[in-house]
């Protein structure tokens, strides 16, 4: 069906509609998987537009009852067949980051720079959710996030907008592939819009404070890429930008969201963030008012806390809403509904895939998401027939290392990386001090239970025991590798120095243990590069790579600090480890950065591009995996610009003494930035171009924009 046919179709269906049909498809509810006949009554009663297959609001920390094609067929079969409408059930899950087979959660997966590697894997993960009956995931979560303390942080893109952007790109293509009437397709959602990853202090569901031209330029572009790639869904946030609740803000879920991103699938609110509004935020007086602000800000669908449904007959006919409202709604979840030929394929399909191959899959993505970040005197990789010891929190998981949000893994396929390591080496023993190897990996991690929904940190640094076990192992004359399993950005403090080489692991998925041994002992090279800054301390936060200037020159990120004007007296301004940082086991020059001293707005207008041509070569003893990052900086604007802006990055892989020339194309979009009021600009003038493995690149050209 075209447009012009689905929109005449949901008329259609919308004229046969009673007012209860009509509620009934703005409601989603929860359902029981143990009493499928309560399920089934639920159905007839309420005539719910979508069933969320997850018990709880924090499904993401809690073991969620399996879902199965039979049981939603019967409750399926009960909507078509019982219902006035006919109108099939929407079937949702959170499918974030994997079903059975578990790929490393999203901070960790963007570390790969590996952008159809992710897109590929969404494709997997789409197969497994679809063998289970679920049509409908609330994914891809693009809050982007300055704040490590925040345990959602982890389930999102990073602090950067570009990497937010690709990420929501691969996210809804393989979610959503190119068909989307096919019963192949599954509907994404974009989540939390928007500026959830601003709640303060990084307490979850807090208050967030952001000016107007903050959210369009950091907080706004990966969901309008998600929005310009289709995506079907839009899910409200539980937080309120700058007083006023999302949930029940039109400027943001109308005005923003619709006529200046030209979003035309529906907005489902977050668990119960409908009732929130007068129970936690003081928005409203009771429920009946909460649903007739959401109603009127743009939130299509009420996530199980019933206020649509108990509320809205009265709210019409106290003319608190309008039946045009109402219908507008409806018609946006059943052109949904057509758009994904949910009418002609109602029924879930029992259907098999490659699970050898997406095991594969999400081990190379874990593999290529691991980030070298020190490899004193190149310990790195292990021999083999070395013998090696072991100790540290995570040296005998391996379920934790599935992270949140996954609530369908395949338990059976989790490894300790113990157990990893000995498939590589036999000779892999405890630490203790008697033993005489030269090497001890010391595998620390936080528990999924710290990440994700509800979970945050007030203190991310290491921990004093671990800290002591690195200088017991230091002081025991070994080698100490640190195999750090941290979902979210911590502050390293004294472990930067003791640790002689560390990899950066992330939560890995399924696959986690044996793309750290394979990244060990070098059957594959880590390529992964940190799409967050890693904090020297606690106390620089908010510390990000892509900051405005200030008004002198101390802003300590780019160790450029006036010693006089120090932003602190006691630490220094620059991060640990900064944004896109990573190593190899080998070494790059990145030579012959060349391009046009002058670019022409009205050539870039036209949609020409403005070429940058650069060299990479491996300087090194093995074959190793280069990660070239653009970056741009606009001297001059009518509103201060970014320090740096990540614009183009590329992975290419080189033997050893091998060069290769490489090309980047940039257009006017990567040169311009949105007003407050979400119009796109671009000045003349001034603009810095920096070329290298990280955001700290000081290879640097000035282009005039004329
Ligand atoms: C949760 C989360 C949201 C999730 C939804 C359904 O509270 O905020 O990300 O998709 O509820 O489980």
């Amino acid at each position: 069906m075209n447009e012009c046919e689905i929109k005449k179709r949901a008329l259609e269906l919308l004229s046969k509609m009673s007012i209860e049909d009509k509620i009934g498809q703005v409601t989603q509810i929860t359902f029981n998987a143990d009493n499928i006949e309560e399920s089934c009554e639920k159905i007839r009663k309420i005539k719910p537009g979508s069933i969320i297959l997850c018990w709880s609001s924090l499904g993401g920390a809690e073991k969620q009852q399996s879902v199965c094609v039979e049981a939603l067929n019967i409750l399926q079969k009960t909507a078509v067949t019982e219902t006035p409408s006919k109108i099939p059930i929407l079937f949702a899950r959170d499918v974030i980051h994997g079903h059975h087979v578990a790929f490393p959660v999203p901070l960790t997966m963007t570390q790969s720079f590996d952008f159809d590697l992710i897109e590929r894997s969404y494709d997997a993960i789409r197969e497994e959710a679809l063998s289970d009956g679920i049509k409908w995931t609330f994914a891809p979560m693009l809050d982007m996030s300055h704040e490590p303390r925040w345990g959602r942080i982890v389930e999102g893109p990073g602090e950067d907008p570009y990497i937010g952007k690709m990420f929501a790109r691969s996210c809804v293509k393989g979610f959503q592939t190119k068909d989307y009437s096919s019963e192949n397709s599954m509907l994404a959602c974009a989540k939390h819009f928007v500026g959830y990853g601003a709640s303060e202090g990084g307490r979850d569901y807090n208050h967030t404070e952001i000016s107007d031209y903050n959210l369009q330029n950091n907080y706004l572009p990966a969901f309008k890429e998600a929005i310009d790639c289709g995506v079907a869904t839009v899910m409200s946030g539980f937080n309120d930008v700058n007083g006023i609740p999302v949930t029940g803000n039109r400027k943001i879920l109308t005005e923003i969201l619709r006529n200046q991103l030209g979003f035309t699938g529906f907005v489902v609110s977050d668990w119960n963030a409908i009732a929130q509004l007068h129970e936690f935020s003081g928005f409203s007086e009771n429920p009946k008012h909460s649903a007739g602000l959401a109603l009127k800000a743009g939130v299509d669908m009420d996530m199980v806390c019933n206020c649509y449904f108990d509320n809205i007959k009265s709210l019409l006919k106290e003319e608190k809403i309008t039946m045009r409202e109402l219908d507008s709604a409806v018609l946006r979840v059943i052109e949904t509904k057509l758009r994904f030929g949910l009418f002609e394929k109602p029924y879930a399909k029992n259907r098999t895939y490659n699970k050898e191959q997406h095991i594969l899959l999400s081990k190379k993505l874990a593999e290529e998401s691991i980030v070298l970040i020190k490899n004193n005197d190149n310990i790195l990789p292990l021999n083999k027939n070395k013998p090696v010891s072991i100790c540290g929190n995570f040296a005998d998981e391996g379920e934790e290392l599935v992270g949140t949000w996954s609530l369908d893994y395949d338990k059976s396929l989790n490894k300790t990386v113990r157990e990893a390591i000995g498939e590589f080496n036999q000779n892999i023993h405890n630490f203790d001090e008697s033993n005489r190897d030269e090497i001890c990996l010391v595998v620390l991690g936080e528990k999924r239970e710290v990440t994700g929904e509800a979970a945050c940190l007030a203190d991310i640094s290491l921990s004093n025991d671990k800290i002591s076990l690195i200088k017991k192992v230091k002081q025991s004359g070994r080698k100490a590798i640190g195999v750090l399993c941290f979902a979210r950005p911590i502050v390293l403090g004294e472990a930067k120095e003791l640790f002689d080489a560390i990899i950066w692991c992330g939560h890995g998925g399924s696959m986690a243990s044996k793309a750290i041994a394979s990244v060990l002992f070098g059957e594959s090279e880590p390529s992964g590069r940190l799409t967050f800054t890693l904090p020297f301390s606690i106390g620089q936060l908010p510390i990000y790579y892509n900051s405005l200037p200030g008004s002198r020159k101390i802003n300590g990120y780019y160790s450029d600090i006036n010693p006089r004007h120090g932003n602190y007296k006691d630490c220094q301004g620059e991060p640990a480890y900064p944004f896109g940082y990573g190593l190899s086991y080998t070494t790059f020059k990145i030579s012959d950065f060349a391009c046009d001293s002058t670019a022409l707005i009205n050539e870039l207008k036209n949609g020409k591009s403005f070429g940058v041509d650069f060299s990479v070569k491996n300087i090194g003893n093995c074959v190793g995996v280069c990660v070239p990052q653009l970056y741009i900086r606009d001297l001059v604007a009518t509103t201060v610009r970014p320090l740096r802006s990540l614009v183009r990055f590329c992975k290419v892989t080189l033997p050893v003494g091998e060069t290769k020339s490489l090309h980047f194309d940039i257009y006017l979009s990567d040169f311009g930035f949105y007003t407050e009021t979400g119009e796109f600009i671009v000045e003349g003038g001034k603009f810095e171009l920096y070329l290298g493995e990280n955001c700290l690149a000081d290879n640097k050209k000035t282009v005039e924009l004329i």
